[in-house]
């Protein structure tokens, strides 16, 4: 796995993490057979460094939180960085506090980083913000962020804070998803925050690009692994590609450990424009 360093996480984390948007069965199912697949993916995803998990109390009503609950046990937890996020109807104070410590109880540990899923105006941001900020003083959440978020929002929330700062922000991006490319990824890189890049591979649709099979060839790579090679590049970029089946995750953690030629990352840039 490569690394990499953010100032405001004062920390290292892996340079590709795992999403969790719809792995399980959810809770309304009875069939256990999705989850277990899910879990010994996340399983295997950490074995091979990808230690990093993003989910949220909104996905599978919570049970995305118990999945990963379910697979993260019994590794050592230092070296783990669960991300979760509040949904945005839950953005009044007592109602952060109150998701923050449901969603602890269904990991079964403190969550590193908790981000505001989306921004609201049912609340003041500053509402939010300072009860993120309560979280981290308490001890149950490590550092805050937000997600689908400006430059200006960030700012904005970025006001509202004094013990601690924004840390890392979740937008979508991809190579045919570029709305941040000049804005939200150069102000965090400039800040020292991380990028969280969501739905990084479109749905997996990656995989049939004929520009990115005409590279990955060149390689011995696969397109989803060059797609994600070419985000990852891009600092401070983290894509969190979802993954429920074991092969997927396999494939994904070879996206790592290597990297693409400048000309060739510049010629796929160009391709997708
Ligand atoms: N903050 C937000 O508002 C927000 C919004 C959307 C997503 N997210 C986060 O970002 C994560 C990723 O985004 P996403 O789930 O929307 O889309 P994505 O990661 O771009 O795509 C996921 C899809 O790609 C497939 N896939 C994964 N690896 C593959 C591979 N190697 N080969 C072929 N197909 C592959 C998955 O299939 P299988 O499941 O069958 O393996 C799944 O159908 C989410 O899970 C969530 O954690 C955040």
């Amino acid at each position: 796995m490569e690394y990499k360093y953010f100032k405001k996480l004062g920390r290292e984390v892996p340079a590709l993490g795992a999403g969790t948007w719809g792995i399980g069965g959810g809770y309304w199912s009875k069939d256990t057979s999705e989850d277990k697949e899910a879990i010994l993916t996340l399983r295997t995803g950490i074995e091979l460094g990808i230690t990093l998990i993003d989910t949220a109390e909104m996905y599978g009503a919570g049970h995305a939180e118990e999945i990963v609950g379910e697979a993260i046990k019994g590794f050592d937890r230092e070296k783990l960085f669960i991300v979760t996020k509040v949904w945005q109807t839950h953005a009044k104070k007592e109602d952060v506090i109150k998701s923050a410590e449901a969603s602890s109880k269904r990991l079964g540990t403190y969550i590193d980083l908790y981000l505001l899923h989306w921004p609201t105006s049912d609340v003041p941001l500053c509402e939010t913000m300072k009860a993120m900020e309560e979280l981290v003083k308490k001890g149950l959440v490590k550092n805050i962020g937000v997600s689908n978020f400006s430059v200006e929002l960030i700012e904005d929330a970025r006001s509202c804070l004094s013990i601690t700062d924004i840390a890392a922000v979740q937008n979508r991006f991809s190579l045919s998803y570029r709305n941040d490319e000049e804005s939200v990824i150069p102000y965090a890189r400039k800040e020292g925050m991380m990028y969280m890049a969501y739905t990084p591979i479109d749905k997996g649709s990656v995989a049939n690009n004929r520009i990115l099979k005409q590279v990955a060839s060149k390689y011995g790579k696969t397109p989803i692994q060059v797609a994600l090679n070419w985000l990852i590049m891009i600092e401070p970029v983290v894509p969190i590609p979802k993954a429920s089946k074991v092969e997927h995750i396999k494939e994904n953690a070879g996206s790592v450990g290597w990297k693409l030629s400048k000309e060739d990352w510049d010629f796929i840039k160009r391709s997708f424009h």
